[in-house]
């Protein structure tokens, strides 16, 4: 008996097999996350994340002239401050290396491509928590939310047309949204971290973006692996705030999550591909143990497959110059 059902055919050509490709990755739907830091006369490699850096405001720019050449939809920014302080003052202060930096760059490219800045305060407190501590260590919320709103307005000022709150207080959309339509700053987006786990694969990020707490960790604020209804909680939540676009960070290790938020929710959904996800390939591509550019196609289709619109990745350069 020969079978009358045969997927095969369909298989059998490089021709064939692009035109029934069901998922394809669009430029324009890739962000790149991109660090700047202050007080730096060149650029500095992060011996984690093998081909990124530390920026100089110039050497940003280049960068993103880069990026953009090669179509990239859009940054996501992250500001490391040469001084820190315990309520992290440099994420709001008009002259931090965040602010300038938007401003050169909104300066440069207008609105060409999305900027986004990340919103937190774990790069900029001596303490490398992402709120404002009590006596006790503990993280208090409601005192976070009000330096939130700040924040988002001096990134709004400052040219991010995109705010991405990604420290994980409890109504954390709703004061950001109310602080940035005081301020009149209507059309100015809510990215919400939604769903953020408290992740091992965040490893190479705190040392690009020197933010590892001082003490303890970050399983207060940040989800529990184990919790996949709660995502959708929390998903939920963020939407009746007002958040404009959700996100599910790590990824790889996230993709029912990615996959749920996308059947649940209509808003675009974004997935963030994080520092260890990164850099885990990275290492096993140098020791010839995996074959670099086929893994990242593999898993960055997977991330659209699952259902992401929007991916956030350090593979975002490397994969677009490919491309183009
Ligand atoms: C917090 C923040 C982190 C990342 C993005 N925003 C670190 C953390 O939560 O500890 C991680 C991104 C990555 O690993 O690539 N401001």
């Amino acid at each position: 008996m020969f079978p009358t059902e045969r997927p095969r055919r369909l298989r059998r050509t490089p021709a064939l097999r692009r035109l029934v490709a069901e998922t394809t990755l669009a430029p324009d739907d890739f962000v790149a996350p991109l660090f700047v830091a202050e007080g730096l006369s060149d650029a500095r490699a992060i011996s984690s994340l093998p081909g990124h850096f530390q920026h100089t405001v110039d050497s940003l720019r280049h960068e993103v002239k880069e990026l953009l050449s090669v179509g990239v939809g859009g940054v996501i920014l992250f500001g490391v401050p040469s001084t820190k302080d315990e309520l992290g003052s440099g994420a709001w202060d008009p002259d931090g290396i965040a602010q300038v930096a938007l401003r050169v760059l909104r300066d440069d490219f207008g609105d060409e491509l999305v900027l986004m800045a990340d919103l937190c305060l774990d790069e900029y407190t001596r303490h490398g928590h992402c709120g404002v501590l009590r006596a006790d260590g503990t993280v208090d919320n409601d005192a976070t939310l009000e330096l939130y709103g700040r924040v988002a307005v001096a990134q709004a000022e400052a040219g991010a047309s995109v705010v991405a709150p990604s420290g994980m207080m409890d109504g954390q959309v709703a004061a950001i949204r109310a602080g940035l339509d005081r301020a009149g700053h209507h059309g100015v987006g809510i990215l919400a971290y939604a769903a953020k786990y408290a992740s091992a694969f965040y490893g190479p990020f705190r040392e690009a973006a020197d933010s590892a707490p001082a003490f303890g960790d970050r399983r207060t604020y940040q989800m529990d692996p184990a919790n996949g209804r709660e995502a959708a909680r929390e998903v939920r939540l963020d939407v009746a705030e007002g958040a404009d676009i959700l996100m599910v960070k790590p990824a790889l290790a996230y993709m029912d999550l990615i996959r749920q938020t996308r059947e649940q929710i209509d808003l675009p959904v974004a997935c963030y591909n994080v520092s260890g996800e990164y850099s885990m390939l990275k290492a096993a591509a140098e020791r010839g143990w995996i074959d670099e550019e086929r893994a990242v196609d593999e898993m960055l289709t997977g991330f659209a497959r699952a259902g992401a619109d929007i991916i956030i990745t350090y593979f975002a350069k490397d994969y677009l110059k490919r491309r183009s």
